[in-house]
């Protein structure tokens, strides 16, 4: 390497599309030179080192982070936002971007979340929250159908049941509060009014004072074309998302972002990391349905392929409370992913099939497929999640990006592969 060429070691926390994307996008930049993934996965290893250390095991990171003399811990997932890692790693006077515990309570606990919105005046639905069975029942039948019954915990995105009858709210509030459908999670639910309009997701980097906001993606969140079936982890995303107009976006960065960093910052708990606004934006402007700490996945995805800023620079500054004057970048046109799923996903499906054709969906270099659910089997890419791989496309409008990635889709094969075609379809 030159002498010009950076000199950072980051390590990268997770093993999905998301931490994929970010290692992909990290590597890219001049200022790293030794990128680290734990613990990755399949697609990982082409642009990190995989470090068999699990997203969960704290103690085992920090040992990591300090020996190797990491500058850098981005973490990828939740759970271990929620868990304290940032606190953990702050203590051992490692630097890392992401939330504090007790800032992460905006996506661990949604009673937390809806409490804080009200008292920051942030929009969002009314609501009322019960860890009683008999209470909640009454406020149900109170309020009406349709109506929508969370678990306030993290439930792996499955926690939230929006109710077209009265009968079927009940039935989600006995299993959560009764029956424990959701562990621990579900010692409290949230009860909301339901929203109608489009949905969109905005995506902002905060070092607590400062936002660095992205364009708005929109993710696919059912299993089935026509936004039919469970909810998923999300099936495919897009941005920029249309439905989030220059008036809009504004409006969203003054009356939720903004909000979110100060009213953290004044309640003694500033937010460093990634606020994400998940949003319904229906007659009376943009509501918040929830807030994730971490970036959405597969939205990271179609954001860092469009992105043309450093990352590196970008996520280091945030984590030293130097964000200001930093303005995103992103790359005119749009980017669209489409995940290739696992047959049975979002319920059971099989692991270990091989998979076959990546290289030559790559021969696009408007393409580039994050991975996953996938392992390396000695030299063979074999799937090993029920999200297997996410192919992105880039292009000068959404419908040449679309084109590119189903192009790609259509090049690669494994046993059960299972696709939406209608990604970024109410877009165009
Ligand atoms: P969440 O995990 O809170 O984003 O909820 C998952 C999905 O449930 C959202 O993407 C929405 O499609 C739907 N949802 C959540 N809250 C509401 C609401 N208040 N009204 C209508 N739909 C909602
Ligand atoms: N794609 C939605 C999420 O990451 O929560």
């Amino acid at each position: 390497m030159g002498a010009c060429s950076g000199d950072k070691r980051v390590l990268v926390i997770g093993s999905g599309g998301r931490e994929h994307a970010l290692c992909w996008k990290l590597a890219a930049s001049p200022q790293v030179a030794q990128l680290f993934c734990a613990p990755g996965n399949g697609g990982t290893g082409s642009v990190a080192t995989d470090v068999p250390i699990a997203a969960t095991d704290l103690d085992g990171l920090a040992r990591f982070a300090r020996e190797e003399r990491i500058d850098l811990t981005v973490v990828g997932p939740e759970a271990p936002l929620v868990a304290g890692i940032v606190d953990r790693f702050r203590a051992d006077g490692l630097a890392v971007f992401g939330p504090s515990a007790a800032a992460a309570r905006l996506e661990g606990s949604k009673a937390f979340a809806k409490e804080f919105m009200a008292r920051h005046h942030i929009p969002t639905a009314a609501y009322a929250c019960f860890t009683k069975v008999a209470p909640a029942l009454a406020y149900v039948r109170d309020q009406g159908a349709p109506i929508v019954v969370k678990a306030s915990g993290l439930a792996a995105g499955k926690g939230v049941i929006v109710a077209e009858t009265v009968a079927e709210a009940e039935a989600a509030v006995r299993a959560i509060l009764a029956e424990g459908a959701f562990g621990d999670a579900g010692a409290e639910v949230v009860i909301e009014q339901c929203l109608a309009g489009e949905e969109c997701s905005v995506i902002a980097i905060t070092d607590g004072r400062a936002l660095f906001t992205l364009p708005a993606a929109q993710d696919h969140k059912r299993i089935g074309e026509g936004d039919t079936g469970p909810n998923t982890g999300g099936m495919g995303a897009y941005c920029p998302a249309p439905a989030l107009t220059p008036v809009l976006a504004e409006q969203v960065e003054q009356e939720v972002l903004r909000p979110v960093v100060d009213g953290m910052a004044a309640d003694g708990t500033p937010f460093v990391g990634v606020v994400y606004a998940g949003l319904m934006i229906g007659p009376d402007g943009p509501k918040v349905l929830e807030f994730n700490v971490r970036f959405g996945d597969p939205e990271c995805q179609p954001l860092m392929a469009s992105l043309e800023d450093d990352l590196y620079e970008v996520l280091a500054a945030a984590a030293r409370g130097e964000l200001a004057g930093h303005t995103p970048h992103p790359r005119p046109g749009a980017a669209l992913t489409v995940v290739l799923a696992a047959a049975g996903y979002p319920g059971s499906y099989p692991k270990g099939e091989t998979i076959t054709g990546v290289a030559e969906a790559e021969a696009d270099p408007n393409v580039v497929v994050f991975h996953a659910g996938t392992r390396l089997d000695g030299g063979r890419l074999v799937t090993a999640g029920g999200r297997v791989l996410g192919v992105t496309g880039l292009g000068a409008t959404l419908a040449e990006a679309r084109e590119r990635a189903y192009a790609a889709c259509d090049r690669i094969d494994f046993a059960g592969k299972t696709l939406r075609r209608d990604i970024g379809a109410r877009a165009l």
